[in-house]
């Protein structure tokens, strides 16, 4: 007997308990608290840490339950970060993904699922405005900013073949951290990326990128890339991209748009986003605002002959021996991935199910969300709204009373704090112009006008109590 194999019977018994699991999580979701209310020293303690090395079959399922416990729900009150509220169909469909198990690497492996991505991806680009382009799906928008300027190197200062030479990456002072950690892995090294100042809404000052490029390249650079945000992590602004565009052609320079956070939203505020599909390559994250479960990034470009030459360094093993294109094709020829999940399955089946509509009125929630609490801000006199809202996230704080001693950067993270701990809504921060500020971002399907509400009146509940020392 093989000793993994188990019996149609048993099989059910996992299944179905997963299952159970599952509806019964989804059913809870709405009730949870927005955050689990445990210490580090009770996570520790939820599981046994013993190798097992006799196994105890099903009642291996009994110890799952606390894991859901003490785990980031999908609450519908859940604003940190910039994280997506996993839509269910989609991860019904991630399951299925697993059992197939599917190595989406070249169609030789995988016909279908490989041609499934690339229909997804297609759909991707189309929805954004960008026809045409190509690309495949990653593990997240780190990645895929990674690969995109990894393709930008390449392309502008070939490191491939005989090493990296100097070149120099522009970003916003906004721009995601993820930027600064491919810049240094790539080799183009942290010194060679230039942080351009913003105006007053974070967007970059296309003026003073021109000065910088036209000084390094009297200096002798190269410019390789100039990386435009289409939503920055902290305030949502979007860089004027087609300026940026523009600047890049005229300089010889790559333009890599890092759209992680708010490329999606093209899907319902287009206009917004002039100058998207004027990238050589953009990210965006379907695990972001198309709600999809972790994990589902995307990179989109203009030539897939531009990812090959970053990307194609394929061994004799894994050489094609057929001609015809689409047989022949290998995502391993442009991705760093070579072994890759079934992430399609997952997009192809919610937007199957749902219909990009649906998606489109989910998103414009989200930009009602937000613009929602920052007129429920505006209209305190306790509260400062910190930033222009112009996608989804909304940064904010909580004012000291008149002659209140406390410092204001103090406060507001000890309301944070306390506010968590609370657990009815969950917040993250951000630092606007050297500012501590209370971030409330709304990528959530399951939020409801009522649940924004809810950020207000914790906000001010807790604000008060620390503020008159009612305790502290
Ligand atoms: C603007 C921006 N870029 C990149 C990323 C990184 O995306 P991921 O977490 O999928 O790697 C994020 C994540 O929040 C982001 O907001």
């Amino acid at each position: 007997m093989n000793p993994l194999i188990l019996s149609d019977e048993q099989y059910k018994t996992v299944f179905g308990r997963i299952m159970r699991l599952s509806l019964d999580y989804l059913a809870s979701v709405g009730e949870r608290p927005s955050f689990p209310q445990v210490t580090g020293s009770e996570t520790r303690a939820l599981l046994s840490n013993q190798l097992p090395e006799i196994g105890i079959g099903a009642s291996a399922l009994d110890e799952l339950p606390p894991v859901i416990d003490g785990g980031r729900p999908s609450s519908p009150r859940f604003f940190g970060y910039v994280f997506g509220s996993g839509e269910p169909v989609a991860a019904a469909a991630d399951l299925l993904a697993s059992v197939l198990n599917q190595n989406v690497t070249a169609w030789r492996s995988s016909p279908s699922a490989v041609t499934m991505e690339q229909i997804v991806v297609g759909w991707l680009a189309q929805a954004i405005g960008c026809d045409g382009f190509s690309g495949s799906l990653t593990g997240g928008g780190s990645a895929a900013n990674l690969m995109g300027l990894a393709m930008a190197r390449e392309a502008r200062l070939p490191a491939n073949q005989s090493g990296a030479r100097p070149g120099i990456v522009y970003a916003s002072e906004q721009v995601h951290m993820s930027i600064p950690k491919a810049v240094a892995l790539l080799g183009i090294g942290r010194d060679y990326l230039r942080y351009i100042p913003c105006d007053d809404d974070f967007r970059v000052r296309t003026d003073i990128l021109r000065a910088e490029i036209e000084r390094d390249v009297e200096a002798g650079t190269t410019p390789i890339a100039i990386v435009g945000s289409a939503g920055t992590v902290a305030t949502g602004s979007i860089d004027p991209l087609s300026e940026l565009a523009e600047l890049a052609r005229e300089f010889g320079a790559w333009f890599h748009i890092d759209g992680a956070y708010g490329a999606l939203a093209a899907i319902a505020e287009p206009a917004s986003f002039a100058g998207l599909n004027q990238a050589d390559s953009l990210s965006l994250d379907p695990h972001k605002w198309l709600y999809q479960p972790l994990d589902c990034g995307c990179l989109l470009y203009r030539s897939p002959a531009d990812a090959r030459r970053a990307f194609s360094h394929t061994g004799d093993y894994a050489k094609s021996l057929v001609e015809d294109p689409i047989e022949s094709f290998a995502y391993f020829e442009e991705s760093i991935e070579l072994s890759r999940r079934f992430r399609a399955l997952k997009l192809w089946l919610s937007l199957r199910y749902h219909g990009l509509e649906k998606f489109r009125e989910a998103i414009r929630n989200d930009l009602r969300h937000a613009q929602l609490l920052a007129h429920l801000v505006a209209a305190e006199s306790e509260l400062e709204l910190m930033a222009p809202v112009k996608l989804s996230a909304v940064c904010f704080r909580f004012l000291r009373p008149e002659g209140h001693g406390v410092e204001a950067d103090g406060l507001n993270q000890k309301i944070l704090q306390r506010v968590l701990r609370r657990g009815k809504v969950y917040l993250s921060n951000a630092s606007i112009q050297g500012k501590f500020s209370l971030r409330a971002c709304f990528v959530n399907h399951r939020t409801t006008p009522d649940d924004v509400e809810q950020v207000i009146a914790e906000v001010l509940a807790v604000g008060r109590e620390l503020a008159t020392g009612a305790e502290s």
